[in-house]
């Protein structure tokens, strides 16, 4: 026997394709991107979250000289929603970057660290987390639950 996991995402050609509020999210979440501290990558990311209240929240990456204190954008917005916001949950979060050594031209999807973190605010708060991801230009990819990026997720029923 197979146990088989899968999941879709909508695929749009271009940021002029979402709705008025989703294009706005993504388009604060670029501009978020100008507020990351990544002098070592120079790959800066903006996350920009849509509480269910209607409150925006960003977090961008944030690195250090030791390199492994660095965190990404993702847990940055997580842990600003969590202190500002701890009861609220959030709707829906755009992600973007800016890399400057790239074109910053397609989706990039949250680091396997993120995707644990953003799994455990789904289930904490009991509602999905909507992901508008996308570049400075090119293809935007909608993930309708962050928690379909951790299929067979470890989660806190094990330790019960
Ligand atoms: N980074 C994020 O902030 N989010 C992601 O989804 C991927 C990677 C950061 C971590 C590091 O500061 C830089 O991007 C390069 O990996």
């Amino acid at each position: 026997m197979k146990k088989d996991y899968s999941f879709s995402v909508d695929v749009y050609d271009t940021a002029d394709e979402l709705s008025g509020d989703d294009a706005a999210l993504l388009l604060k979440a670029q501009e978020a991107t100008g507020n990351a501290y990544a002098p070592y990558s120079e790959f800066r990311v903006g996350a920009v979250a849509r509480m269910s209240t209607g409150e925006l929240i960003s977090g961008t990456n944030q690195e250090n000289a030791s390199y492994p204190i660095g965190i990404c954008a993702e847990r940055v917005l997580l842990s600003a929603a969590s202190s500002v916001y701890p009861a609220i949950p959030i709707d829906t979060i755009a992600i973007s970057y800016n890399n400057l050594h790239g074109e910053s031209d397609h989706p990039i999807a949250p680091c396997g660290i993120c995707r644990q973190s953003l799994h455990e605010y789904e289930k904490r708060m009991n509602h999905p987390i909507r992901l508008i991801l996308g570049g400075k230009k090119g293809k935007v990819y909608i993930v309708d639950q962050a928690s379909r990026l951790l299929p067979m997720a470890f989660t806190k029923s094990e330790l019960l």
